[in-house]
Parts: C-alpha cells; sequence; structure tokens
C-alpha cells in the first residue's frame, strides 16, 4: 500500500506514479491526520511511505502520526522523500522509527522536485523550465523506484551521516520556531470565504471567521492554503505577493 502526505502536489505526484506501476492501493493520508484516526492499516504488499521534506526532515505532524500509527500484514517499509533539493536525516529518522516497530525498512529514495515553500524568505522559485525537468526526472526516479519495490529490493538514497544527526535534530525545532509564525498568512479582497484552505489544512490550524480565514499556531508551513487557493487570495506578509504559488497542477499539461 502506498501512504502519501502531500501539501502542493508533488508527493501526490510521485505516489500515484508508484501505486501504478506496483499495481496497490493508494492511500491519502491527510484526513486520518487531521482527524486523528490511527485504525490499524493492513496491507498484503509493502508499505510505502511518502513524504515531503521539510527543514531537513519529514514534517512534524506527519512524524507525530506514523509514531502513533499501526500497521499490519507485510512487514516490509518503504520511503519515497520529495525535496527541493536536500532531504537531510529524513531517511534515517524514518528507518529508526519503524526498526523501532518491528517493521523491516527497506530504505529511502530522495527526488529531488520543484520547490513550493513560497513563504521563505530564503528560497527562489524554481523557473518553469526546471520545474518540468525536475517533474519530468522524478518520475522516471519513481518509477525505477517501484522497479525495485517490486522485486523487493532495498532503495538506497545517500548515507545519512552522525554528523548531519547531530547538527539537525537541535537546529530543526528552533529554526520552525523562529522562522514558522503562521501570524503573517492573510487574505487579499480576492477571497471569496470558499474555505478550500481549512480542509486542506493537516494540522486543522485554519478557522473560517465572518467567511474569512484565521490561521491559528502552531502552522506546519506546509503551503497547503496558499498555494491551493483557487482565487490565489493568500498571502504571507510581503514575502510572497510577487512569486508564483506552486501547485503541480499548473504544470501537469506540460510534462511528457
Ligand atoms: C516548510 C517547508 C520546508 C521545506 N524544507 C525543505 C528542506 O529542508 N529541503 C528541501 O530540499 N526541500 C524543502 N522543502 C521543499 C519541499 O520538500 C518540496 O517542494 C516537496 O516536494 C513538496 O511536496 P508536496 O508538493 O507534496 O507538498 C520545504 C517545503 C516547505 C513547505
Amino acid at each position: 500500500m502506498i501512504l502519501y502526505f502531500s501539501a502542493t502536489g508533488n508527493t501526490k505526484y510521485i505516489a500515484e506514479i508508484i501505486a501504478g506501476e506496483l499495481d496497490d492501493k493508494l492511500l491519502d493520508l491527510r484526513e486520518r491526520i487531521k482527524s486523528g484516526d490511527n485504525s490499524t492499516i493492513y496491507s498484503d504488499k509493502p508499505f510505502v511511505i511518502c513524504s515531503p521534506v521539510y527543514v531537513c526532515e519529514i514534517p512534524r505532524f506527519l512524524m507525530k502520526f506514523l509514531a502513533k500509527q499501526k500497521f499490519a500484514g507485510n512487514r516490509m517499509v518503504y520511503f519515497v522523500f520529495t525535496c527541493g533539493g536536500y532531504a537531510g536525516v529524513s531517511g534515517a529518522m524514518m528507518e529508526e522509527m519503524f526498526a523501532n516497530k518491528k517493521m523491516l525498512p527497506m530504505g529511502h529514495s530522495e527526488l529531488i522536485m520543484p520547490n513550493n515553500y513560497v513563504a521563505s524568505n530564503f528560497n527562489k522559485p524554481n523557473e518553469e523550465n526546471e520545474i518540468i525537468y525536475r517533474l519530468e526526472k522524478s518520475a522516471l526516479e519513481a518509477r525505477i523506484a517501484a522497479l525495485k519495490i517490486r522485486h523487493g529490493r532495498k532503495l538506497t538514497a545517500r548515507h545519512v551521516f552522525m554528523l548531519e544527526k547531530l547538527v539537525m535534530l537541535p537546529f530543526t525545532p528552533i529554526w520552525v520556531k523562529v522562522n514558522q509564525p503562521s501570524k503573517p498568512f492573510h487574505t487579499t479582497d480576492k477571497c471569496i470565504g470558499c474555505g478550500k484552505c481549512e480542509k486542506l489544512c493537516p494540522v486543522n490550524n485554519i478557522r473560517l471567521a465572518d467567511g474569512r480565514p484565521t490561521w491559528k499556531a502552531p502552522c506546519a508551513h506546509c503551503m497547503a492554503c496558499i498555494c491551493n487557493c483557487p482565487v490565489e487570495a493568500i498571502e504571507y506578509g510581503d514575502v510572497t505577493q510577487s512569486k508564483e504559488k506552486y501547485n503541480i497542477r499548473k504544470y501537469l499539461s506540460k510534462i511528457k
């Protein structure tokens, strides 16, 4: 079974390719995460967990969810990460978590995809030709990962060094606290109060008040709200006004 979380479509795209290649079931984890539903997930076939990378590890809310989640059936578990360039300690963290669950971690793949982090001052959005290149290349890599999974082989991304863990593990929570406030999120006059942002927020941080979204803390900065707004009415401080709000659906018709 292929399980995934995706805010702006990259990870969903990869999960769908792998599910298609393996002729296996797909499970979008968003509703389970939102409702705290940790009922047992059963699969005869190996589990494949697909996730974006946030600040060099997998999203904290997904980590918390997976830590509580029970899996039955097949004991093999593969990990596929989508990132903008550096997946940090994601692989090591997941493999350790699932080994502690007495499952058999079968390695991880790190696929470099378009960077969706529009609310970050440190990230420049990718140009369209780079986006299309990354989408086409990662699709091929997802097929290779699926081939390995079908044959029971391990996925082999780069080794995560002890030094990376020593630096990242204490650094990430501090960086998140300082750099990811939810307060700068706001809507412009374009907002139609459709509530799509509220439905998509994986951590239930958005509430409509007088027909307009309001953001609470702590926000995961996943970009689901800002990058899926049907009228592009959501902005982040003065960081996002002139930036393309990344969403894979804008590019799907352009890739081969
Ligand atoms: C809050 C946040 C933090 C991110 N941190 C990283 C990172 O540390 N390294 C990286 O390569 N990409 C990083 N990215 C980029 C995403 O991992 C990448 O674009 C991913 O494919 C998005 O997946 P999705 O479209 O399925 O949501 C970050 C994105 C967000 C929103």
